[in-house]
């Protein structure tokens, strides 16, 4: 599997910045055809980007689904909407849907299910708090998001991608160092194949929280960490450019 380095906006840039960001942005990272780079932009930007994007290998995520196909559920957006504007990956229990809008595991789940059966490849997010790692939990607290987010689907794990961001390292300035992230990843791939017997190895272990310009290469050197998922600087097209050419 290539590499993958995701950008994820958030709630920022509009239609007319999401065009121009993409137009100063390619330029940047043509000829690129070693590693993945993914776009996740706001829903309300998926249409111009996706137009923006064409004929470019920079692909398009989303950064939230409803599980459901279609029906009463005001403010929602399905899986079949975003493949019709080229989403091809999702991020899913991002911890500020967790924290923030109280996404239980049970829905992330139902999330991921969805995702596999349209085709779409999820980016599991899970992170352990501060107060957990502190109290020594962040293994037990990333096996059981995972074990819990992949319940009933054991048999699909090379068909997502996981992002692991602690989430005091989200948005502080304050990443983990590469060392701690490395055993982090090692063992989410380690539980992987203890929860599928026939897991291939294809699922990506990228990491999140706090990556820039100067520690991406530390982070993507590690053995373990197939790639990274952006959120601040990847909302200026030039750093983030540098950041997929880290390696
Ligand atoms: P920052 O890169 O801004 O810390 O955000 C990370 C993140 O949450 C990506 O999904």
């Amino acid at each position: 599997m290539m590499k993958l380095i995701a950008g994820n906006w958030k709630m920022n840039l509009t239609p007319s910045q999401t065009s121009e960001y993409i137009k100063a942005f390619l330029p940047l990272v043509e000829g690129i055809e070693d590693r993945e780079v993914l776009l996740c932009p706001p829903f309300t930007s998926l249409c111009v980007a996706q137009e923006a994007l064409k004929g470019s290998r920079v692909k398009l995520g989303a950064q939230n689904c409803h599980y459901e196909e279609r029906g009463a559920f005001t403010g929602e957006v399905s899986l079949d909407m975003l493949k019709e504007l080229g989403v091809s990956y999702v991020i899913v229990g991002h911890s500020e849907r967790r924290w923030l809008f109280g996404e239980p595991d049970e829905l992330i789940n139902k999330k991921i299910t969805a995702c596999l059966h349209k085709g779409i490849r999820p980016i599991l997010c899970v992170g352990e708090k501060l107060e957990e790692r502190e109290a020594g939990l962040t293994f037990k607290v990333i096996e059981t998001q995972i074990r819990l987010a992949l319940s009933g689907i054991e048999e699909y794990t090379d068909k997502i991608d996981i992002a692991y961001e602690p989430v005091w390292a989200i948005g502080s300035g304050n990443p983990a160092s590469p060392e701690d992230a490395q055993l982090v990843h090692a063992f989410i791939k380690e539980l992987l194949s203890q929860i599928n017997p026939r897991h291939e190895g294809k699922t990506r272990v990228l990491y999140g929280g706090s990556v820039n310009t100067s520690n991406a290469g530390s982070f993507m050197a590690m053995r373990d960490i197939d790639g990274l998922l952006v959120g601040g600087a990847s909302l200026n097209p030039e750093t983030f450019s540098q950041i997929v050419k880290c390696f």
